[in-house]
């Protein structure tokens, strides 16, 4: 169908199924001017064409609110172009970019670069974080130049400090993301290794115990409630953090969090086999804890699946010693086919699965019109087939990073074409869109006062 469909503005996604609560639904969805103009039972006769979906499931267009897309001087990990085409192939229509790039993104005239920078080159539609620790009037100005929120790493700087930050973004209404590890359980356990002499792959995860993760999430939870900022915590990786999340909810904490692909289908063993490739921060954990943190998944504890796309040179992963190994694995293209899988294998509802990658990032980021199947919503549709398997293959990837933790296992849920704002901008293994086509996204204006 391809290129004919490029230009149509009303038209009709026949014989898709949508997974509702109360299962799978055949329906037909009609697109008009960019937008979903309603679920029906069949193609209405005025529509100028019909694609035909041949029962694919159809999904709202994915979207990931953690990924780093890099480019500037970190283009040989990955650049605009590559990092969104990589995201389109895996059925992400938005994605929003994390601002530890090179120079990072902490003042709004570097935002404003980035911002220009991406809108040349993307090709679907990205949001910016941001880093707020130049003082409340840069985070102003920040906020006031399209951050769609704001990220620290807690173990780069002092519980103080992250007060401080917290209370300036809370002034904006913004939302801070915090990456939870606490610097000083991480120094005494560097400090340790040092004397032990452990400097191999396999200590990763000792090297970050998950003392480091719960007694951050706790710290930034207080100070949450102490400075009245909304946060979300970025890839837990333990249950103890989604019930600390679950508790100040519960005492009035606005706070939300999120879980990776890589968190839930890999264990710690998968170091000793994989080495670099399976390093990531926080580090993978022990069977059990991942067992369990799907039992918290399954309770509705977690609110996001994000893909914390984070990739790196082949050759910055392939190093012996754990201090020199770059963390991050490449998830764009691997996250829909194996949370499909989970679902296949029943530990997760093909609902579920679309709140946590859909509507709720959407919710968490104020984007009202996106994360839905819903008349009003913009058309960014994927379309998967549910029944083909095939074998994860990295060198296939339109990422630059050309490796994976996954490679060479059996999965189940081929993206077969994706829709951004009712344009069909993938399909078949082809971007079909411009560099340039994906949007900017930005906060909702009433979103920003004082
Ligand atoms: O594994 C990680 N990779 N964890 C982080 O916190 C940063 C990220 C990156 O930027 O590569
Ligand atoms: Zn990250």
């Amino acid at each position: 169908m391809g290129r004919d469909f490029y230009s149509k503005s009303f038209f009709a996604v026949d014989d898709a199924k949508i997974p509702t609560p109360e299962g799978v639904k055949s329906c037909c969805i009609v697109v008009r001017d960019g937008k979903i103009d309603g679920l029906v039972s069949s193609p209405p006769a005025s529509v100028e064409a019909v694609y035909d979906a041949k029962g694919a499931l159809a999904l709202p267009g994915l979207i990931d609110m953690h990924a780093h897309l890099r480019d500037w001087e970190y283009g040989y990990k990955e650049d605009f172009a590559s990092g969104t085409a990589s995201a389109l192939a895996g059925g992400f229509t938005t994605v929003v970019d994390m601002p530890n790039t090179k120079p990072p993104v902490d003042t709004a005239q570097l935002l404003r670069r980035r911002i220009i920078d991406a809108s040349q080159r993307i090709y679907v539609d990205v949001g910016f974080y941001a880093f707020p620790t130049k003082g409340l009037e840069e985070v102003r100005r920040l906020a006031a130049a399209g951050a769609l929120g704001f990220k620290v790493f807690t173990y780069e700087m002092s519980w103080q400090d992250v007060e401080e930050v917290m209370a300036n973004v809370s002034r904006t209404s913004s939302l801070l993301l915090i990456h939870a590890e606490d610097a000083e359980v991480l120094e005494r356990r560097r400090a340790a290794a040092k004397k032990l002499g452990r400097e191999d792959v396999a200590s990763h995860p000792w090297l970050r115990p998950k003392k480091a993760e719960t007694v951050a999430v706790e710290k930034a939870l207080e100070l949450a409630h102490k400075t009245g900022c909304r946060l979300h915590i970025c890839h837990v990786t333990t249950t103890d953090s989604a019930h600390l999340v679950q508790k100040w909810r519960q005492i009035g904490v606005q706070a939300s969090c999120e879980v990776t692909p890589h968190h839930l289908m890999l264990d710690a063993s998968a170091i000793r086999r994989l080495g670099g490739i399976a390093i990531t921060n926080p580090p993978l954990r022990s069977l059990r804890e991942v067992r369990s943190l799907w039992r918290c998944v399954g309770e509705g504890l977690v609110d996001a699946l994000v893909t914390d796309h984070a990739p790196h040179a082949l050759s910055e992963k392939l190093v012996d010693k754990i201090c020199d190994i770059r963390p991050g694995i490449p998830g764009f293209e691997t996250a829909l086919p194996l949370m499909l899988t989970a679902a296949f294998r029943r530990r997760i509802s093909l609902s579920k699965l679309v709140d946590m990658m859909c509507r709720k990032p959407a919710e968490i980021l104020g984007l009202r019109d996106r994360g839905l199947l819903a008349r009003g919503s913009r058309a960014d549709l994927v379309l998967v087939d549910a029944s083909e398997r095939f074998r994860v293959n990295s060198s296939r990837f339109l990422s630059k990073a050309k490796y994976s933790p996954f490679d060479g296992i059996e999965v189940v849920g081929r993206v077969k074409a994706v829709f951004v704002r009712g344009t069909l901008a993938f399909e078949d293994g082809e971007v079909l869109v411009k560099k340039g086509f994906g949007e900017v996204v930005e906060p909702r204006r009433q979103e920003l006062r004082r």
